[in-house]
């Protein structure tokens, strides 16, 4: 019950977001594009976008494939998506714990930054794997612990509560990639640093992305003012010799291929 309210909390986070997110989706726009060398080359697949957003990269799959699906539990998300995105999508407001879809039915699913908003991870990832045919893609990015590790250590230096989101390890996410009816077959790990010019540039950037919605903090709405100018001076540790303040994302990106029986 805690989780699936969670979920709503981050369904309305994202949703409030929809219509500044894609003008600050730089993370986003170079994860999904990099993403793109592992997408299969024939088009006449059944292929779905899991936790597609505006659906930027929906109605690019869409250019490429047959059939496309994009699917997120924030109406909002989907409401942009629907009114500016042109290519055929049909378009699912579902939460990925239970893809509408029949088993076996999807050639590809592609999910660019999601799952790290997925807690317990184990049950998407089997859901995922219900609906591929056999022989079918998983095409992911997520970001890892370690994400916005100037941030953490900034907080932590203010106070005990948890002001980032504590991102899953690497090896946590790879022990879900094997198993008897999957295999991954490909990954990578990679730091973006993305630079700011101040911290409340960083923290401008991640509202308007939707992803400020941290699932543990115990204290409810924002920092008083003496705890954020702790914190900011303390960031000011990582600061680069131009002035420039930067925010370390940890993305870790894999193909996974559903096993035939
Ligand atoms: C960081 S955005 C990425 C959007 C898009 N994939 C892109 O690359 O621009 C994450 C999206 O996942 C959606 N999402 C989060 N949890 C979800 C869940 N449990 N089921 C479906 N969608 C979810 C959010 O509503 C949001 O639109």
């Amino acid at each position: 019950m805690a989780k699936i309210t969670s979920r709503h909390k981050i369904a309305k986070s994202f949703g409030s977001a929809s219509d500044s997110y894609d003008i600050s989706a730089r993370l986003q726009r170079y994860c999904g594009k990099h993403l793109m060398p592992w997408l299969p080359n024939r088009n006449d697949l059944t292929v779905l976008d899991l936790g597609s957003g505006t659906g930027f990269f929906t109605e690019i799959l869409a250019s490429r494939y047959q059939q496309v699906i994009g699917l997120d539990i924030s109406k909002n998300m989907l409401k942009f998506a629907q009114e500016n995105r042109h290519q055929a999508i049909s378009w699912l407001e579902a939460d990925a714990y239970k893809i509408p879809l029949q088993n076996n039915s999807v050639d590809f699913v592609y999910s660019n930054l999601m799952i790290q908003w997925c807690d317990p991870l184990n049950l998407v990832l089997d859901e995922v794997m219900r609906v591929l045919k056999p022989g079918g893609l998983f095409v992911f990015s997520t970001l890892v612990e370690g994400t916005l590790f100037e941030l953490k250590s900034s907080w932590a230096q203010v106070d005990d509560d948890q002001h980032v989101v504590d991102f899953k390890p690497e090896q946590h996410i790879r022990s879900f990639l094997d198993g008897v009816d999957r295999k991954l077959l490909n990954a990578k790990q990679q730091d973006i640093i993305l630079e700011y010019e101040n911290v409340l540039h960083l923290a401008h950037e991640l509202k308007s992305l939707g992803a400020n919605h941290v699932p543990n903090k115990k204290s409810k709405g924002l920092a008083g003012k003496d705890k954020w100018q702790k914190m900011t001076t303390s960031y000011q540790d990582f600061i680069e010799p131009n002035n420039i303040y930067p925010a370390t994302y940890k993305v870790f990106s894999g193909l996974v291929v559903k096993l035939s029986d």
